[in-house]
């Protein structure tokens, strides 16, 4: 295992510009490419997967938002308190009745579909590891510096704000379905980061004057089958970095998320989103709100798909952030230190998947 030329075939792959899908296109495949599998040692230290057929099984909890669209007060005071919970205990909770219609849901996952199954000259176009690029298609961003690679390609849209306009570098096979989305899971952003003010008990408006949903970046995710799913992941176990994430999947599932030392694998719900609470928040809430550790396992049937909608503070012009005075009660003390998003930014791109963006900044 040990003496094969890793970075050698980590360049082969990545100068393919063809991705995960590249290669088991060119296949038959029958077997994972050394630089997919996971070392033993880490597949030996796996954490249980609590078995989702046995009845005792936890799941993440589920929002129903329908109420506070009716401006039910009572209504609205059970969402927040069912948030409140969630963002403490399991980082996790999914959404319905969110307001954004399934024909809008499947025309993005469809759109990621066409995006990832096109030509591939079209894809090595814009195939680049150039993060200052808006808009760029890759295969694990961490390639050169994770212990192996994911069966993962990706394709970003990055630091969309409402003073964008021009979405002329959004591929065409994809763009208008991506435009509809964009702009519904904005509006759900502003409505979520209201109800995550609330559940933190600060005023609705706390976190939007903040700036924590102004910019997002979209990760537009394709996920192949997998010849020897056990061997590798779709996603290396992580933390989201940003203020929060809305994640759209479709149906074949695969997402797992830590709960109690064990994970859990999150049931796709028909028109359902996934909400998560990311590194910023639970900084800014002073270890109220939870980021959790999740991953995605690789799978025989696939592909599979999803977009993770992360909501991020601006970088320019640099704002400084740090524990919300208001969530620092008598005798408490702030739990990290003040930043920009500027700086926890490049000192986060230096690092591998995994290493939490927590660390960086703790007292
Ligand atoms: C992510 C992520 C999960 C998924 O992009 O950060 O966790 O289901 N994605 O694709
Ligand atoms: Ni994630």
């Amino acid at each position: 295992m040990d003496n094969y030329d890793r970075e050698k075939e980590l360049k082969a792959f990545d100068e393919s510009k063809a991705g995960v899908k590249g290669l088991v296109d060119t296949g038959p495949l029958t077997q994972l490419p050394k630089i997919f599998i996971r070392p033993t040692d880490e597949i030996a230290n796996d954490l249980d997967t609590w078995q989702s057929t046995s009845s005792d099984c936890p799941e993440i909890p589920l929002v129903d938002l329908r109420t506070i669209f009716e401006n039910d007060r009572e209504g609205r005071d059970e969402i927040v308190r069912q948030i409140r919970k969630a963002s403490e205990t399991w980082g996790f909770f999914q959404v319905i009745n969110h307001g954004i219609q399934s024909c809008v849901l499947e025309g993005m996952i469809d759109g990621v579909r066409a995006f990832h199954e096109q030509d591939v000259e079209a894809k090595k176009a814009i195939y680049s590891r150039d993060r200052s690029k808006k808009v760029r298609f890759e295969s694990n961003v961490d390639l050169y510096k994770s212990r192996s690679a994911n069966w993962r390609d990706t394709m970003t849209i990055a630091r969309v704000t409402p003073e964008d306009h021009d979405f002329s570098e959004v591929p065409e096979i994809c763009r208008d379905r991506m435009l509809d989305y964009i702009k519904c899971i904005r509006t759900l952003g502003e409505t979520l980061l209201e109800l995550l003010a609330e559940a933190l008990g600060l005023k609705k408006n706390h976190l939007r004057e903040l700036d924590c949903s102004r910019a997002q970046t979209i990760l537009c995710h394709y996920y192949p089958a997998c010849p020897e799913p056990d061997l590798t992941l779709g996603a290396s176990r992580h933390t989201d970095s940003t203020f929060f994430t809305v994640l759209l999947q479709d149906q074949l599932g695969g997402l797992q998320v830590l709960h109690q030392e064990r994970w859990i694998a999150v049931k796709p719900i028909s028109g359902g989103l996934i909400v998560n609470i990311g590194d910023l928040l639970q900084i800014i809430s002073n270890d109220k709100f939870k980021s959790v550790d999740h991953r995605v396992v690789a799978s025989y049937v696939g592909p599979r798909i999803s977009t993770a909608c992360f909501f991020h503070g601006v970088v320019d012009p640099p704002k400084v952030y740090g524990p919300i005075k208001e969530l620092i009660l008598d005798g408490d003390h702030p739990l990290y230190k003040e930043f920009t998003v500027k700086d926890y930014i490049i000192k986060l791109f230096s690092r591998a998947i995994g290493e939490s963006g927590l660390d960086q900044l703790r007292i």
